[in-house]
């Protein structure tokens, strides 16, 4: 396999950032694949609940789906949880962080946020303030975090809902994350 001239980034040449740009695309042109099996991986995450993560995640698609949202929406439900894996203490921003590139600011921030809004539905009987999400009441996105967890999120671990399969999902995933990537203000 071709590699670079260089072992530290300061000697590297212009042919080198050149192939390793060309090999940046061609691996970034497989991120819905990579979408695609970490959903699958869900299956066998979190135990405890009538529906394993998958079905979960499943379910809120489905429903966002169901209510006409639009495609970003749906695929932002699917993928809702999907850092549950690798950041169990901030799952939430992991899943944002996929996002962030392929969604706009107010999808992007509803779902970095869901994490502390879905505590109003659960955080009483874990001994935690469940009103934590009104430190954001003045936030101009307030009410559609409130709306996603209402709709898509805390209602969604029913095991007798009948969701769509994981490969109903999959073109909508692929369009999305074969989008434009726009960063805002995240430069790299
Ligand atoms: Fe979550
Ligand atoms: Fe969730």
């Amino acid at each position: 396999m071709e590699t670079v001239s260089f072992t530290r980034m300061s000697e590297g040449t212009v042919e080198d950032y050149a192939l390793l740009d060309k090999l940046e695309h061609e691996f970034t042109a497989k991120l819905p694949d990579r979408i695609m099996a970490a959903l699958a991986g869900l299956e066998h995450t979190l135990s405890g609940y009538k529906v394993s993560r998958l079905g979960h995640s499943l379910q809120s698609a489905t429903r966002a789906h169901q209510d006409n949202q639009p495609v970003e929406y749906i695929v932002a439900a699917l993928v809702h949880d999907i850092g549950d894996d690798l950041a169990p203490y901030s799952h939430s921003e992991l899943a944002a962080s996929v996002l962030r590139p392929f969604v706009d600011d107010r999808l992007h921030w509803i779902v970095k946020h869901h994490g502390v809004f879905q505590l109003y539905y659960y955080g009483e009987q874990m001994g935690m303030d469940r009103n934590v999400r009104d430190r954001f009441k003045n936030h101009p996105w307030f009410d559609d975090a409130v709306e996603f967890c209402e709709k898509y999120d805390e209602n969604c671990f029913d095991p007798d809902f009948e969701n769509l399969p994981l490969a109903f999902f999959e073109p909508m995933v692929r369009e999305v994350f074969s989008r434009e990537p726009s960063f805002g203000e995240l430069a790299v």
